[in-house]
């Protein structure tokens, strides 16, 4: 059955979706088909195919009632839009259905979990939102919510757990057949803490055991867990509320930890490093999913919830999709990469080896505002390179810069000059660790992004820029002097 909520988000879809034309699209990175997109949710296989599902507010630019818009994909570059799956149509979703995952049932239909939001009075007669989490159950097209929804709620919290503030459930299948599930949590402590649940068909969910708990040094609520083995270790990823800085790996406000280490079901999860996820300006929320060869790919919102009012004015979507990501953990940390699927759209591959860069020089074949380019940096002569800047989407009066400093060991992504018409955060420096000597980047541009990859995955930094299109130069500058490779490819998807 169709609600008349969800039918009426549906047409409304159907019927302004197409007037964005797909030049203002990115050209492979996810976007809403009409509206507001927050995190990714559902990102899981069903049938074959890889479903992405979103936090979704298709009647404006702006967060409301949430939905979940639905996207699928082969590649995870090329995506298909589906309608709408979820609406805020009953009781306990009423404020909004909030994030969650997917995954599919032993008789082939496709479960939803996901935090239902509605609205009520606490024990002073405030107003608050009342989490718990939700079921509903379909065909890769169209989800009925259970008549026994809520299936967790206040009830199945440990003590002293928040309902106000429980929610956004993984769930997988693990090769016994049960179904699990983490979901984030506040503790008495006023801040966060991932629980894990399990549950077999036809019966009740119960609560395991808490995975780990912030104690007040990774920031507040943990929003959006994942946890999953990887490389002999597991994982377990939270994006955190109200982070205060930590050296230059954890900024302020909204951020994303990674957190890895050894699990087994009578010890727990006891961990043995954290790092940051994303050094750049925009990201959060990531997901991940485990495809049908085995290889763990993350996506996330690239956006940051201290940075969304910056939006382009009368935008008509807002909202994308980072660039999927592969997956790996290389001596406790962890490493990322774009997916292998894009390397099949590079065109137009451009080469430039030991070219010495003494000031400022572009190269002939090297621009464009949708491409994959690697640069490799590395001294040379007795005036050693001090600073090391690459320049993207660059034209008289725009540039969004990539800049090295050796002697400190930091790279800064800077997009001030990039279209933003708000003054917000726009820099963002880490600390980088090059192999005797050499820098190598990864640069990826997908018109309104940029998302740079550091010494084969060691480190990620995404932003978004708004820089008209037609700012697409890219040039290269050193102080001092140094030596460099570039590989460039146009990306093509038409
Ligand atoms: C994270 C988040 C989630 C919540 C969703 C609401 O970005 O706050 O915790 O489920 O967004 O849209």
């Amino acid at each position: 059955m169709i609600s008349e909520i969800l039918q009426k988000a549906r047409e409304f879809e159907t019927q302004y979706g197409p007037h964005i034309p797909d030049s203002e699209r990115p050209t492979f990175h996810a976007t809403p088909t009409i509206g507001w997109m927050n995190d990714p949710n559902g990102f899981s296989f069903y049938q074959g195919e890889c479903h992405l599902f979103y936090q979704y507010h298709p009647y404006s630019n702006e967060w409301g009632p949430m939905h979940w818009g639905h996207l699928k994909t082969r590649d995870f570059l090329r995506w298909e839009r589906l309608p709408i799956a979820l609406a805020p149509d009953q009781d306990y979703d009423s404020a909004g259905c909030f994030s969650g995952g997917a995954v599919e049932l032993p008789d082939g239909r496709q479960l939803l979990m996901y935090t239902g939001v509605r609205r009520g009075h606490n024990a002073d007669g405030y107003l608050q939102d009342i989490q718990t989490q939700c079921l509903a159950i379909g065909d890769g097209l169209n989800y009925e919510k259970l008549r026994d929804n809520p299936v967790l709620d206040g009830k199945n919290l440990p003590q002293g757990g928040s309902t106000i503030d429980f929610r956004d459930p993984k769930v997988w299948r693990d090769p016994d057949g049960a179904f699990y599930a983490v979901v984030g949590n506040r503790t008495a402590d006023g801040s966060g803490a991932i629980l894990l649940y399990r549950w077999i068909e036809n019966s009740k969910w119960e609560f395991v055991h808490t995975l780990d708990a912030s104690h007040n040094q990774y920031g507040k609520m943990w929003e959006c867990p994942d946890f999953f083995p990887l490389d002999g270790k597991q994982v377990l990823i939270t994006s955190p509320q109200e982070m205060s800085p930590i050296g230059l790996e954890f900024h302020a406000g909204n951020g994303t930890v990674c957190l890895i280490g050894e699990y087994s079901p009578d010890g727990g999860f006891a961990r043995q490093n954290v790092q940051a996820i994303d050094y750049g300006l925009d990201f959060y929320a990531p997901q991940t999913v485990e495809t049908p060869d085995g290889r763990r790919i993350m996506v996330a919102w690239m956006q940051n919830w201290d940075t969304v009012n910056a939006k382009p004015y009368n935008c008509r979507w807002f909202g994308q999709m980072t660039l999927p990501r592969e997956l790996s953990v290389k001596d406790g940390r962890l490493i990322q990469n774009p997916v292998r699927e894009l390397e099949a759209y590079r065109r137009q591959r451009v080469v430039h080896r030991n070219i010495p860069v003494s000031g400022e020089i572009n190269l002939p074949g090297v621009q464009g505002r949708v491409l994959d380019m690697t640069v490799t940096i590395r001294p040379t002569g007795p005036d050693l390179y001090r600073w090391f800047r690459i320049r993207v989407a660059k034209d008289g009066q725009h540039e969004t810069i990539i800049r090295y400093r050796p002697d400190q060991g930091t790279l800064k992504l800077d997009r001030i000059r990039s279209g933003l018409p708000h003054d917000i955060v726009h820099t963002r420096s880490f600390l980088v660790w090059p192999r005797d000597g050499e820098l190598k980047l990864r640069i990826i541009l997908d018109r309104f992004s940029v998302e740079v990859f550091v010494n084969d995955g060691e480190q990620a930094a995404s932003a978004v820029i708004y820089t008209r299109q037609s700012a697409d130069a890219i040039t290269f500058e050193a102080g001092g002097s140094a030596l460099i490779n570039v590989e460039k490819y146009d990306l093509a998807f038409f």
